[in-house]
């Protein structure tokens, strides 16, 4: 099977494209064909040694997959050959198979898509857990959603308006802006060209009740800094590269609460809520109120323009690969 090899740790430059001996299962797991694989920032920072998970190398990147059971392992009862499935590697996504432990799959209905498959889990699973679980979005709140136009931005624009909140999208260009309204936002605020903390005064009123960041670097303190009382600011990552220090002064003065979010681990230690969160994304597509964007499809030798494309602020909504 042919896949995509990070042999040393560095840019998206340094990876190879390889033919190797397909995997097998061990018992309890699956051996995946992929359709589709999603392509998300962390694969950007695990190849270059940036990211809080490190594997040995040589590793296969890619997260998330969906594709076709070819094999299982011993003990799977509840999957067969043939099931269309989605998985959470975390690694070995980026390959024609891949072998996942069965309790990290899903059954998909032939209504979905490989590629929304594939991109859906990472992006909307985080963005639900943040938004609806810990940072307990209200109907009549508004939320602040800063990379509004990214992959998980975008999850969180249009489950905030899922829940019948005002949608604040604050992005780097118009045409990402534009995105945002297209995908549920009421107002938008491109920070390229007006100040960040004048555009929330502009949309907000007296400020966001929630703030949905996976940016981080300059973006956190000045949005921070004009958070509503009782605010919650939600910090999913840091796409802008550095680590920003908050004065603690501020959560002082708003009574507001910093409220960290760490998906991969919430779903390893609360699998039950994921899978509740899952279920109402689901429901909610069903019902046309998320429509995840799928912008772009790369093959397995354009995996390093895929990366490239994402490390450079370029993709919109999410892009998968099609091995
Ligand atoms: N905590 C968790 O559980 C969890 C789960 C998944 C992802 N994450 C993190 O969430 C962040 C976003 O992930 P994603 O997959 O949604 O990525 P993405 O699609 O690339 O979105 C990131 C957004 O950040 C903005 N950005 C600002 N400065 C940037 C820079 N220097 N380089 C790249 N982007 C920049 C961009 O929007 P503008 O151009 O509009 O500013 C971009 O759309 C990452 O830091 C990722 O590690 C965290």
């Amino acid at each position: 099977m042919r896949a995509v090899v990070c042999e040393a740790w560095g840019g998206p430059e340094m990876l190879v494209v390889k033919d190797l001996a397909s995997p097998q299962p061990k018992p309890g797991e699956l051996l995946i064909k992929t359709r589709a694989a999603g392509v998300n920032f962390p694969d950007v920072l695990i190849i270059q040694k940036k990211y809080q998970v490190q594997p040995e190398l040589p590793f296969i990147p890619g997260a998330e997959v969906s594709g076709d059971v070819l094999a299982v392992g011993d003990g799977v009862t509840a999957f067969a050959i043939g099931d269309r499935v989605a998985a959470l590697c975390s690694v070995g996504g980026f390959a024609e198979e891949v072998v996942v432990e069965a309790a990290k799959c899903v059954k998909i209905p032939k209504t979905l898509s490989y590629d929304i498959a594939a991109a859906f889990m990472l992006a909307y699973g985080t963005s639900w857990h943040a938004v609806r679980d810990r940072a307990a979005l209200q109907p009549h709140e508004t939320m602040l959603v800063l990379g509004a136009a990214g992959g998980v931005g975008l999850a969180a624009v249009e489950i905030g308006k899922a829940i019948g909140a005002k949608i604040v999208a604050a992005a780097s260009s118009d045409e990402k802006c534009e995105i945002c309204r297209a995908h549920g936002a009421d107002e938008v605020i491109n920070y390229s060209s007006e100040d960040l903390r004048e555009g929330i005064k502009r949309t907000c009123g007296r400020g966001p009740d929630v703030i949905y960041d996976p940016v981080g670097g300059k973006y956190t303190e000045a949005a921070f800094r004009s958070i509503g009382w009782r605010g919650r600011h939600v910090i999913i990552g840091f796409a802008a590269g550095d680590i920003p220090a908050i004065p603690l002064n501020l959560p002082l003065l708003k009574g507001a609460s910093l409220v960290g979010v760490f998906w991969g681990e919430f779903a390893r230690r609360e699998p039950q809520n994921n899978i509740k969160g899952m279920a109402e994304m689901l429901a909610w597509m069903g019902e046309g109120k998320i429509q995840p964007l799928i912008s772009k499809t790369y093959s397995l030798d354009e995996v390093p323009q895929a990366l490239m494309a994402m490390a450079a602020r370029k993709v919109t909504g999410k892009i998968v690969v099609r091995p």
